[in-house]
């Protein structure tokens, strides 16, 4: 006679888990100071909240997200290379670089993968050297006006889009 096995045996393996695409959401100079800048313009939700809501929001669309913020514009034009290099899609909101940064629009020109700009206010509604974006010609596209769900319509958007684009 056998005697069954009580023993569960080994636990199966749940397998590899899948690959996340890596996506870079860069922000330009001022970003960090949300929560306590213009909140009539750009809330009162701090560059952390922000941070979070794009981390949680990549997990739920099977992307891994990198935040990161800088005052610098160089240091923009590094991160933009970096991408180009690594084929990493990019949500990009330049602050005020947006208006007048053509180092960042040749840096986005070479581009990769699809690089969303992003802007927390309507910059069509508000003052006239706000109307013009040296980035949105050479970006994927652009979102405005939506808050921080800016962010979060960017990150739909390449995470529908095809990697090159
Ligand atoms: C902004 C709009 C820009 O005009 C401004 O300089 C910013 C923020 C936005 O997210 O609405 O810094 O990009």
């Amino acid at each position: 006679m056998t005697v069954p096995d009580p023993s569960p045996g080994p636990t199966p393996s749940p397998g590899p888990s899948p690959v996340r695409r890596r996506v870079l959401v860069l922000n330009g100079p001022n970003l960090g100071r949300l929560g306590k800048r213009e909140p009539a313009v750009y809330g009162t939700a701090t560059h952390a909240d922000l941070a979070g809501l794009c981390v949680a929001t990549g997990r739920q669309l099977g992307l891994d997200v990198e935040v990161r913020q800088t005052e610098y514009e160089g240091e923009l034009v590094t991160w933009i290379h970096q991408a180009c290099d690594d084929q990493t899609p990019v949500v990009l909101n330049a602050g005020a670089l947006t208006h007048y940064s053509y180092a960042l629009m040749d840096a986005v020109k070479m581009r990769t993968a699809p690089v969303v700009e992003v802007h927390i206010s309507n910059v069509a509604a508000r003052e006239g050297f706000r109307h013009e974006s040296v980035i949105t010609a050479v970006a994927t596209g652009v979102i405005a006006g939506f808050g921080f769900g800016s962010y979060v319509l960017a990150l739909q958007a390449i995470a529908s889009a095809p990697p090159v684009s």
